[in-house]
């Protein structure tokens, strides 16, 4: 598929998914769009809040997204491993637009623990298959030494879209 648009949406806490999103869209030259929230989940109150969302699979209330993700061939979504399961913002994310997503990919980065949990979760709510999963520790992507595994998931999503390289969906802010 050549030129086709891709789009990196994801949320993160802490920066760890931030940071691998922006690499992400860096490589495939494509938009991105982080998931914002209008509270704070700082401190011991907000970890256990954001370990209770996720466990109980409650979606959070999220601002209203930029990016119409059925402009893009391909939505690749990331989210941080809270309680071995989906954050809650990426979990409100999926619910309101499952509809519109393309073909999907997945990442996650966490501690070590609730990857393939996280993928189920994340598969159910989008009702199709990834082309492909990543799962990155922080501990790894602190170091940079994510950046092999980065670099294949990378190739397996342009292999997939048919090595079209990605370009901004102009008219989808
Ligand atoms: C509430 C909460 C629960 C977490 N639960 C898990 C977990 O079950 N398994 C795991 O491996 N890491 C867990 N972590 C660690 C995060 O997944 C990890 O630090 C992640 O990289 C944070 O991403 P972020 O910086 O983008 O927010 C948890 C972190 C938080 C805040």
């Amino acid at each position: 598929m050549a030129n086709a648009r891709i789009l990196v949406v994801y949320y993160s806490r802490t920066g760890t998914t931030r940071k691998v999103a922006q690499s992400l869209s860096a490589a495939l030259s494509c938009d991105s769009e982080e998931i914002a929230e209008a509270g704070s989940r700082e401190g011991i109150f907000g970890y256990l809040r954001s370990a209770m969302e996720a466990r109980r699979q409650i979606p959070s209330r999220i601002a209203a997204t930029v990016r119409d993700p059925s402009l893009y061939d391909l939505v690749v979504i990331g989210t941080p491993v809270w309680a071995w399961s989906l954050s809650s913002p990426v979990r409100a994310y999926l619910l309101a637009n499952s509809s519109k997503l393309p073909a999907v990919a997945f990442f996650c980065t966490l501690g070590g623990a609730g990857s393939d949990q996280v993928f189920g979760q994340m598969r159910e709510l989008v009702g199709k298959q990834p082309l492909d999963c990543l799962s990155l520790t922080a501990r790894d992507v602190a170091s940079a030494n994510h950046a092999p595994r980065l670099a294949t998931f990378v190739e397996a999503i342009q292999r997939a879209i048919g090595n079209g390289r990605s370009s901004a969906a102009t008219n989808a802010a």
